[in-house]
């Protein structure tokens, strides 16, 4: 297929924009329509077995696992370990019969990953690999194989691939809470209502894309930004602050809202802007506490956040980013979209190589 960038200056912002479609295009394969309703497939892969989840990828990929994470233990009640895969076979892991090994890869090749799930196979775990190439490695070597459909991703910073793999870790969750007995009919069909509201819901966050572009300069001129975040927020603060200085070269940091007080918040004066991810909900009012500290000391605070959240904490802000409210089950994948478009803005203000940055590969295929 031919492969260009359409009307788009970028592949990263043509990837952006497919997100709607991609992320429904994922989801119809692991939804399915029954009597005017949205369910949850018959499996084809028993998982009431699974005792333990280990997750292990690279990079944007990781941070999806650790969305994945929260998702499983709250909807499956199993526990995840999880772990970077240059980490993970180095340390030991203790691997017992009845765990299912999850790799997360955009391409299916990158080396510390395979090398991982090479490790995880031969210790007798079951393994389920998200790749977005149905004919790499991982993909084959797999027993069970959850393929993302977000198309190829030529761009440096993944951007489609992330929100794939997050509509597939979602719908998996679904499924493993189900063979655990822990869904009934009535929160099987609400999960699976919600996640099948991401794409629209996407398409709600890309509306405010000029808003981001017209923010983009008052973050271009900053030597350091700090990304904080709560639960699932959290993972995603990683993820915004990765992209930012994967193609932005400003430093970035992604913080556990919570533990922004041990730290990093002796960094916090007027020059270090800081992105809070914050859609309402139960965690709300505790991230807003944290980011009052940020600007009872000078910080400079860019709130992500639906209209709820904005009215409630927006004022005092250097800018507010307003999506669509959501529910807390997809909240990660819509409001990956603004950190995303954050960062392509930044980097196009200062004229960097958004899609190819210096000394990053698309596929790591060395240790
Ligand atoms: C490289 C890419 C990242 C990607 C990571 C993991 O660092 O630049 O965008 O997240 O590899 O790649 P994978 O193909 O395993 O998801």
């Amino acid at each position: 297929a031919l492969i260009d960038k359409g009307n788009h200056r970028h592949f990263m912002q043509k990837e952006i924009f497919e997100q709607p479609i991609v992320v429904a295009q994922t989801l119809r394969s692991y939804l399915q329509r029954l009597e005017g309703q949205i369910v949850l497939p018959i499996p084809e892969f028993d998982l009431s077995g699974i005792r333990r989840v280990t997750i292990v990828a690279c990079g944007t990929s990781y941070y999806a696992g650790m969305v994945a994470k929260y998702w499983f233990e709250q909807f499956a009640r199993v526990p995840v370990d999880i772990d970077v895969a240059s980490e993970f076979r180095y340390r030991a892991p203790v691997m017992e019969p009845g765990g299912l090994m999850i790799v997360i890869s955009q391409s299916g090749e990158t080396a510390d990953t395979l090398a991982a799930l090479r490790h995880a196979k031969a210790e007798g775990q079951t393994i389920a690999a998200v790749v977005n190439v149905p004919t790499s490695t991982m993909a084959r070597e797999a027993d069970l194989l959850l393929p993302t459909h977000a198309g190829p991703e030529i761009g440096v910073a993944s951007t489609k691939a992330f929100t794939c793999q997050l509509s597939v870790l979602a719908a998996l969750a679904a499924n493993l809470a189900k063979a655990k007995g822990r869904l009934s009919a009535e929160e099987e069909r609400a999960l699976v209502r919600h996640l099948a509201e991401a794409p629209a819901a996407i398409n709600g966050a890309l509306a405010y894309d000029e808003a981001i572009e017209a923010m983009a300069p008052l973050i271009a001129g900053a030597r350091d930004v700090l990304y904080l975040g709560r639960g699932t927020d959290y993972p995603l603060a990683l993820e915004g602050a990765l992209k930012l200085k994967e193609i932005s070269y400003i430093h970035a940091e992604g913080y556990a809202a919570g533990e922004m007080k041990h730290g990093p918040i002796a960094l916090i004066d007027d020059a270090v802007p800081v992105i809070v991810i914050a859609p309402s909900g139960p965690l709300f009012e505790k991230t807003v506490s944290n980011m009052q500290e940020v600007q009872a000391r000078g910080g400079k605070v860019v709130l992500i956040s639906d209209y709820d959240g904005i009215e409630a904490a927006g004022e005092g802000c250097l800018a507010t980013i307003t999506m669509p409210k959501v529910h807390p089950l997809i909240a990660p994948i819509v409001y990956a979209v603004p950190v995303q478009l954050l960062a392509y803005h930044v980097a196009v203000a200062k004229g960097t190589d958004v899609d190819q940055p210096r000394n990053l590969a698309k596929s790591v295929t060395v240790e």
